[in-house]
């Protein structure tokens, strides 16, 4: 029986891959997740779940409410996703068609790609600057004046931890309402960088949170949309009825309710930071760390040999081979200063015997 084709644009497609694989036990430094567990609050709530509650589909209202109540704004300004994955998909199936361009920096987030290639858009891409990866403003503003349809924008930028000035975003998205201007705040709690709550009077920038980060909830899958009531309630119209599930509602309200967990995370991951750059520094290894929870390092030795020794030792990195301007590299993740100190031990084992 010959295998049936989907449709074009799929058969065009890969699969996206990470590498999810095998990483229970091990010290996570590859995917920018928190490092140490959410709020025990959480754990305490989902623990405390109805079994009824596994049956029914969950409610939505009052989480949009609480959060928006977070932001300072009404819960029409806010849409949540299954992560921030689940919102980013939303985004190009409501606004991406055959032919219209996403304009991006990279490299960035691996996401956005695949989610343009499915509606058939086309990439057009900006090199972030070297050697310290400055975002390419007068680029991008160049490109804008073509009218993109969208235009995607990391802030700080995964994996370059790049920071963009939101005034600069707010002013590119007053002066190109044609585009809608996507900025995935993902790391926004380790710079503080945000256009909220200012953007919600621009009704073509839309803003990307999760709790999978700070928050500690990665598992559970939550993400939120904020912008102009119109734009979210078009994201929801390609987005299933019940795609958030019930445990990770729950858990949203108790991580919410206990934002000294996600402060005191922050803090211990800029302590962290503070303890490892320097030794980096004395390496004279090339590296460079900017906003967000991670950085990039340039090993003397093949970077996969590197991430497979770390592997062994029980350590986990990832490698930034065939990335545009960061072949060469590993991200690191950077968790508590207790966790960077051992990932600091094996590293050194590593160098020693390449
Ligand atoms: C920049 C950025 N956006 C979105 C995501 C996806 O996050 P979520 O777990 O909320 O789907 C990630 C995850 O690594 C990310 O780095």
């Amino acid at each position: 029986m010959p295998l049936l084709k989907a449709s074009p644009l799929v058969e065009a497609l890969q699969a996206y891959s990470a590498p999810l694989e095998g990483r229970r036990g091990l010290l996570r430094l590859d995917f920018n997740e928190n490092t140490t567990g959410p709020s025990p609050r959480v754990v305490e709530a989902i623990r405390a779940m109805a079994p009824e509650h596994y049956g029914m589909y969950p409610e939505y209202d009052a989480l949009k409410c609480r959060y928006g109540q977070v932001l300072g704004v009404a819960k029409e300004h806010v849409g949540l996703f299954n992560g921030a994955d689940g919102a980013i998909h939303a985004v190009f199936q409501a606004f991406g068609a055959v032919g219209e361009t996403v304009l991006m920096a990279t490299p960035t987030f691996g996401y956005y790609a695949p989610c343009a290639c499915q509606q058939g858009m086309v990439i057009q891409t900006v090199a972030y600057g070297l050697p310290d990866f400055p975002y390419p403003q007068q680029a991008v503003a160049q490109d804008l004046q073509r009218k993109p349809r969208l235009l995607m924008i990391c802030n700080p930028n995964n994996p370059t931890g790049t920071r963009v000035d939101p005034g600069w975003i707010q002013a590119m998205a007053a002066a190109h309402p044609n585009t809608l201007v996507v900025v995935d705040e993902l790391y926004e709690a380790f710079t503080g960088d945000t256009v909220l709550p200012t953007a919600l009077q621009q009704p073509n920038l839309l803003v990307l949170r999760s709790l999978s980060k700070t928050a500690g909830l990665a598992a559970l899958r939550l993400g939120f949309a904020v912008g102009s009531p119109g734009v979210v309630e078009r994201l929801e119209r390609v987005t299933g009825p019940y795609d958030v599930n019930g445990f990770a509602v729950t858990a949203a309200f108790a991580a919410l309710d206990d934002p000294d967990h996600v402060r005191a995370y922050v803090q211990e991951v800029g302590a962290a930071r503070d303890w490892l750059l320097p030794r980096l520094t004395a390496t004279g290894l090339r590296h460079h760390c900017d906003g967000g929870n991670y950085l990039l390092l340039w090993p003397e030795q093949d970077p996969e040999t590197l991430v497979a020794a770390l592997r062994r030792r029980g350590v986990l990195v990832r490698p930034m081979t065939g990335k545009p301007l960061l072949d060469g590299s590993v991200r690191i993740s950077i968790g508590s200063c207790d966790q960077m100190k051992l990932f600091w031990e094996r590293y050194q084992e590593c160098a020693a015997v390449s």
